[in-house]
């Protein structure tokens, strides 16, 4: 089972994703966690290049391969073997953010990205995504309270420097994403309390596994 978790900065989503692991370890679910940018070896060297604020002047496109090119290293590498493996797989980030981030924010024409996935990626689609949806404003100060106490390196601050009105297309642009497929996208309340949110991630998951066990079962 492949369940991603979306949303702006400041979503929590780091948090949450850990507390689900722990969740599902505790429930002897064998359970792998990743992240995108950077669930690689190589991902990481990726990641640094994207997320350094000083490399505020990079190309629309050159930012798209990028992210496409950690991804096509972490599904070959990591999430597809895991799969076939039969773990569940959770992953902080995955294409939707692309969609969002360099489709809706950037402006990309979305008919390359999702072209872009679908010849280059032998794209595995996530079977739940959460997507933890929070006012912009508070999830940005939210992101750089842990930027100023450490909890976040500011060298990976290129994106919390985005003005405002960015955040907003791309809170935007994940909504239209999950309007697009309620089947699989779940949206959560972010600003509720954390252990509020923890329990509702939970409830939303442990219906999926049960699910997909008795689908599993039928055939
Ligand atoms: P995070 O992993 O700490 O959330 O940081 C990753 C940043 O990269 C975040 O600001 C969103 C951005 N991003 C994209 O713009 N496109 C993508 O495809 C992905 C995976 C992330």
């Amino acid at each position: 089972m492949f369940i991603t978790f979306e949303g702006i900065e400041g979503s929590g989503k780091t948090t949450q994703i850990r507390h689900l692991a722990e969740f599902l370890r505790t429930e002897s679910h064998d359970c792998i966690l990743t992240r995108e940018p950077g669930g690689t070896e190589i991902g990481k060297k990726i990641r640094a290049i994207l997320l350094d604020p000083e490399n505020k002047d990079i190309d629309d496109l050159t930012e798209l391969l990028l992210y496409t090119a950690d991804r096509v290293q972490h599904i070959k590498s990591l999430i597809k073997p895991c799969l076939s493996e039969g773990k569940i797989v959770l992953c902080d980030r995955y294409a939707d953010a692309t969609m969002a981030y360099q489709g809706f924010a950037r402006g990309i024409n979305m008919e390359l990205i999702r072209r872009l996935h679908e010849q280059m990626l032998e794209i595995v689609k996530p079977d739940l995504t959460i997507l933890l949806d929070l006012l912009p404003e508070t999830g940005l100060s939210r992101a750089w309270r842990r930027i100023r106490n450490g909890g976040r390196t500011g060298q990976e601050s290129r994106f919390e420097r985005e003005k405002l009105a960015f955040h907003e297309k791309v809170r935007a642009g994940y909504l239209e994403l999950a309007g697009r497929e309620p089947e699989r996208f779940r949206v959560i309340d972010a600003s509720q309390d954390e252990n509020r949110v923890r329990a509702e991630i939970i409830k939303v998951v442990m219906t999926g596994v049960y699910t997909q066990h008795r689908h599993e079962l039928r055939f």
